[in-house]
């Protein structure tokens, strides 16, 4: 191709996408597909969202709220944060990709736990940004190598809590000597995409965080796990509002369509919903980690709704074979993690079936 595409560009390797359920059930020839491989909400969208959006649909030919007044006055009264301090987006993703095009520009440099969620350094190469990868130790952020890799070119430091694929969380002994050793001009992003899956006490909450005088913490939550509405993309960030006011810039002036802002509105004082997908969530984990240790094989505990199982064989080969089978789950090798399967915790059906199919396959391989 003779279009001239900047470096930067060219080095991107493209997020790895599961495959939707009608094509794998399409290519196998099976009926039914489990899909745990995207930390989904396994009961669906919360029923109060659902009713929000039928009522919404006769107003489909308005654009949406632009500010999305509703949602962020919401949210403004749940966190007790300022209303201008609240920022919706696309997604959380959109969030994150904000923060970078206000706050950094070519050359600049970010810090990331490596490995975690594979956007925050897809989007900083995407900006012509730097990411430097910081390994995680014992499968857990590292604080205090990620607070010395900050140089005067970092701009941002993501970390995320608790850290996709590990499960792990931060506690709050690290996180307060990690704040204290960066500069007070440094934005920190803490992505809480799992956190109302969270038990542990130790854990810390990012929007505790937050304060006038920086480092300037960013706090990113999601309505695409636990409120079950990841197809709407929809996502919010809690921040400064002189943060805020900059993300504002850069953001599109209808960047979050009028069903989410609705959904999303409801969702989020379903709480009845919220609490049962807790519930089975961390009933099923209990039940999960038994079965994996019955079939002789470790894992990661979790603090999230995904847990890391660690297998005899490179982890592609058990996830070409559960596909097979209609079961879809996540090997890690583009994590590095290549002995890994990440695990989305499915209905409780969908679990035994995921572990009586697991069995059979790891039994195939002689393992
Ligand atoms: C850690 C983390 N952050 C953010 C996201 C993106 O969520 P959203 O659907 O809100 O863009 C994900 C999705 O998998 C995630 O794992």
């Amino acid at each position: 191709m003779n279009i001239k595409v900047p470096e930067y560009v060219k080095k991107i390797k493209p997020y790895p996408p599961g495959k939707p359920i009608d094509e794998v059930k399409r290519e196998i020839g099976v009926e039914k597909v489990i899909k745990l491989a995207s930390n989904e909400n396994p009961l669906g969208p919360s029923p109060k969202a659902l009713e929000a959006i039928v009522k919404g649909l006769g107003d489909l030919h308005r654009y949406p709220d632009g500010s999305c007044f509703y949602l962020r006055r919401r949210l403004s009264e749940k966190y007790g944060w300022p209303f201008d301090g609240i920022v919706i987006g696309n997604g959380s993703n959109e969030i994150i990709e904000m923060v970078l095009k206000a706050f950094a520009s070519d050359g600049d440099e970010i810090v990331v736990p490596q490995p975690s969620f594979l956007m925050y350094n897809l989007a900083a190469t995407a900006l012509g940004l730097v990411a430097r990868p910081i390994p995680l130790r014992d499968f857990r952020i590292d604080l205090s190598e990620m607070s010395r890799a900050v140089t005067e070119k970092t701009r941002v430091v993501f970390i995320n809590n608790p850290n996709n694929p590990t499960g792990t969380v931060i506690r709050t002994g690290e996180w307060e000597a990690f704040l204290k050793s960066v500069p007070k001009d440094l934005l920190i992003v803490i992505d809480e995409a799992y956190i109302e899956f969270v038990k542990s006490r130790e854990c810390i909450s990012g929007v505790d965080y937050i304060n006038m005088t920086g480092p300037w913490v960013v706090v990113v939550r999601t309505f695409s796990k636990a409120y079950g509405l990841a197809g709407l993309r929809v996502g919010y960030g809690v921040m400064h509002p002189d943060v805020a006011g900059f993300l504002n810039r850069v953001r599109q002036p209808f960047n979050v369509n009028f069903l989410a802002q609705v959904a999303a509105l409801a969702a989020l004082d379903d709480d009845d919903f919220l609490e049962k997908t807790r519930q089975l969530v961390w009933g099923q984990l209990e039940y999960l980690y038994r079965e994996v240790e019955a079939l002789g094989l470790s894992y990661l505990p979790t603090e999230a709704n995904f847990f890391l199982i660690k297998l005899p064989v490179n982890s592609h080969q058990v996830y070409k074979r559960l596909l097979q089978r209609g079961i879809i789950a996540r090997a890690m090798d583009s994590y590095g993690l290549e002995q890994y399967l990440r695990v989305s915790v499915g209905l409780e059906e969908e679990n035994r079936l995921f572990i009586e199919n697991l069995k059979e396959v790891l039994e195939d391989l002689e393992c």
